[in-house]
């Protein structure tokens, strides 16, 4: 039984699997083969897990490309990385920070007629052309000019001051492969391309890669798929699992039928129930809306899943621990609540939410352990 010294952890423990995610990428780096490179998105602290961790370990995988949402983290990951990398910055410059793009070797993402003038007036002082990706927006009304903006960029002086190192555009339903706004979407891409100078071209994330080769274009940016979210969701998850999620039993308790358990009185005993309190809550990240719907799993009996009964508290949870039989269970004994037989996105289906959101929410108080295979 896991009880494991206290000197190392209370409460939740969050072990983040450096070499899955390293496996991960190499997994889609030989599916790629060699015309189509493979780059990450690493924003929102590489999904919740650590971008200070995981950037170096992706860099050693061969990841040359890396993409972040804000300049902030363009500026995190810019001192964790070499020189060789390129760092996009997805939602472009915002107004007067194009110079910190230069400052820092951070590559903007062009969105915008707005954001296209700011980063050619910078070339205009800097009497040069600067490199940037071009964002089309092929359907998904998100990021991105439109066709007939692009149309009207391409006329005369338009691109000037700009050295176009990647067109890019994202799916909206990737995870569906038969929606078809897939292919209306690629269409649109593939015509709005072709309005521009050759530049090479990135169109699909995690899902859109497993829609197959005519997606992949010259460059993939998984994110999800990289930190063991299932990008083909209903189908077997073909990535490896990157994070374990424990807490500990801080005290177990036998009630008798019909007395009540937290929060509200939530839950009622149906019969005598044995109960274990883990010391993790809402205030951890862990969803609340898992009270009365989320399972955790005892390593050692794998083939029982207990369900968390009544409400779950910012600092704790109970778990129904009948079906373990009287199981001499210690203070400090480790419940898996995302593992092995509680897999991420199952979690998070049943907190009506997805395996993104799950990871992303993950709390800063988890003890956290990286497992680095550069350490062995
Ligand atoms: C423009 C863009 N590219 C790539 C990604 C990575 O997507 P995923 O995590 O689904 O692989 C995202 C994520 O939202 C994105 O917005």
């Amino acid at each position: 039984m896991s009880v494991l010294s206290h000197d190392g952890w209370e409460g939740g423990h969050l072990l983040i699997d450096l070499a899955a995610i390293a496996a991960n990428y190499t997994q889609l780096q030989t599916l790629m083969g060699p015309r189509t490179e493979t780059g990450a998105a690493v924003k929102a602290n590489a999904y919740g897990l650590g971008l200070s961790e995981v950037a170096p370990v992706l860099y050693e995988a061969g990841c040359r490309t890396f993409f972040v949402a804000h300049l902030a983290e363009g500026v995190a990951l810019r001192s964790l990385i070499s020189r060789d990398s390129r760092i996009f910055v997805l939602h472009g410059p915002p107004p007067g920070t194009a110079p910190a793009f230069l400052a820092h070797n951070l590559l903007p993402v062009l969105n915008s007629l707005p954001q296209v003038q700011e980063w050619q007036a910078l070339a205009r002082d800097q009497n040069n052309t600067l490199p940037a990706a071009l964002q089309v927006d092929s359907g998904m009304s998100r990021f991105g000019l439109s066709e007939d903006e692009v149309t009207g960029l391409s006329k005369g002086s338009g691109l000037e001051g700009l050295k176009i190192v990647l067109v890019m555009s994202h799916l909206a339903c990737a995870d569906t492969p038969e929606h078809p706004l897939n292919r209306q979407q690629r269409d649109s891409f593939e015509r709005t391309r072709k309005r521009l100078p050759a530049a090479p071209a990135s169109l699909s994330a995690s899902s859109g890669i497993f829609l197959g080769p005519e997606w992949r274009f010259d460059l993939i940016r998984p994110g999800a798929a990289l930190y063991g979210i299932n990008p083909t969701p209903g189908r077997p998850n073909p990535m490896q699992a990157t994070i374990r999620l424990q807490a500990r039993v801080i005290q177990t308790r036998h009630i008798p039928a019909g007395a009540c358990a937290g929060y509200g009185a939530a839950f009622v005993a149906p019969s005598p129930t044995d109960i274990a309190l883990l010391g993790i809550g809402y205030g951890d990240g862990f969803p609340r809306r898992l009270g009365e719907r989320g399972v955790v799993v005892l390593p050692e009996r794998p083939d029982i899943k207990l369900p968390i009964i009544g409400r779950i508290s910012m600092d704790s949870l109970a778990v129904d621990i009948t079906a373990l039989a009287g199981l001499p269970l210690a203070p400090g004994v480790a419940f898996d609540l995302i593992g092995p037989h509680n897999p991420l996105d199952e979690t998070a289906f049943l907190a009506d939410t997805i395996g993104y959101e799950l990871l992303t929410d993950l709390g800063s108080r988890y003890h956290r352990t990286h497992h680095d295979p550069r350490k062995g």
